[in-house]
């Protein structure tokens, strides 16, 4: 019989990340520890950086300089945060970037190799889709990197390289900080990948990063408002369908926003970029129904606007979450929060939206933290 030596790993996780620790369920718990985890997460980068108050990855310079491309791969919410962060490594970096589904990327016989950069992520580390993308990857010659908030999982084994974000465990099945963690963590590796391919001028780069060291007093004043999206809840929990529109970054919390409200409300809901509007799901708008408009992006907001006016002549509720200053007495409802750079408006306009689907499913009466037929983490395909 072989013997095997394994190397033990100390984890360091306190008793209260185990517990509810006086809040009502385990999802409200982590949305309220969403300050602490960007803080942890953005500041490990940091750390390693011994020259400067910047994020430091330490990867190999003449494997970054030889990118041609960046591929992200992962399923649900980790999938979303990739959408959320495309426009950020393409703007900083001047790469193109696509996000794949890696229940679809698996089976694609997609065209990468030795110069694509294929960066999975999973808040489990354990999701088979995910897993099994990254050995295709592999097997093409890809760089990996692995994104996940457990440490030791099963995608860190596999990948080149593997970054943590810091968000603590996670037990409520729908994903909240892992998810804001895995948008700060691949905005801190932008910021570093642009320095080292000098893409973006470095004060943009030191703006961008000082804003995220900011987010955490920025999450607060969002989570400080919890009364008010509450208050809007008790107006539209039983509603059967719902939509959500925005453009750009913003239709990517869209998507985010409405999967929240399915895993736990139970209410069907549709996420469109606002221009698909006119295509088709316009005729699914009538009186009374609910649409949610995201409005974060300034270039984009007018257009985003004129969406909302169109469902608002059908008859339409509207509830707008924006950081721009609107026109009066035009929507239902509407929910400010703090202004930031448009790469990292992702992170608040997506709390209210985690706010909205919590307090939704708790006047339902329904089980937030165990939601009917889903798991926490997908280890068969
Ligand atoms: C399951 C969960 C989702 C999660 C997805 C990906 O479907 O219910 O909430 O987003 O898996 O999980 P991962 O651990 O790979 O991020």
């Amino acid at each position: 019989m072989n013997k095997i030596s394994k190397k033990y790993k100390t984890i360091d996780l306190s008793n209260s990340s185990s517990t509810k620790n006086g809040y009502e369920d385990f999802m409200l718990k982590e949305i309220f520890e969403q300050p602490k985890a960007i803080t942890n997460t953005v500041n490990k980068y940091i750390l390693l950086n011994e020259k400067c108050n910047f994020p430091d990855f330490n990867l190999p310079k003449d494997i970054l300089l030889n990118v041609k491309e960046i591929y992200i791969v992962a399923c649900g919410t980790a999938m979303h945060a990739g959408l959320a962060s495309k426009n950020t490594i393409e703007k900083l970096c001047k790469i193109p970037t696509y996000i794949e589904i890696a229940s679809e990327f698996r089976y694609s016989d997609p065209i990468i190799n030795n110069n694509t950069l294929c960066i999975f992520i999973s808040q489990s580390g354990e999701t088979a889709d995910t897993i099994s993308a990254l050995k295709l990857a592999k097997e093409k010659g890809c760089t990996t990197i692995a994104i996940t908030n457990v440490i030791g999982s099963s995608i860190t084994r596999e990948a080149d390289f593997s970054f943590y974000t810091y968000a603590g465990p996670e037990i409520a099945v729908a994903s909240t900080k892992a998810y804001i963690c895995q948008i700060a963590l691949i905005c801190s590796f932008a910021i570093y990948l642009a320095q080292v391919l000098e893409s973006t001028d470095f004060s943009i780069l030191e703006d961008l990063n000082k804003e995220l060291l900011d987010l955490p007093k920025k999450i607060e004043m969002v989570l400080e408002k919890k009364e008010r999206i509450r208050d809007i809840t008790k107006q539209c929990y039983l509603e059967k369908n719902l939509f959500f529109l925005g453009r750009g970054i913003d239709y990517a919390t869209c998507l985010e926003g409405s999967l929240k409200l399915k895993e736990i409300s139970y209410i069907h809901s549709e996420a469109y970029a606002g221009g698909e509007l006119k295509h088709g799901p316009i005729a699914l708008i009538e009186d009374g129904i609910y649409v949610v408009g995201i409005l974060t992006d300034c270039k984009l907001a007018s257009k985003t606007i004129s969406n909302l006016q169109e469902v608002i002549t059908r008859g339409a509720k509207t509830f707008v979450i924006s950081n721009q200053k609107l026109p009066n007495n035009t929507f239902d409802f509407v929910f400010y929060i703090p202004n930031s750079s448009t790469f990292l408006s992702p992170i608040l306009s997506v709390i209210p939206l985690q706010l909205f689907a919590y307090y939704i499913s708790k006047q339902k009466g329904l089980d937030v933290d165990k939601p009917r037929n889903l798991a926490k983490s997908v280890t068969v395909e």
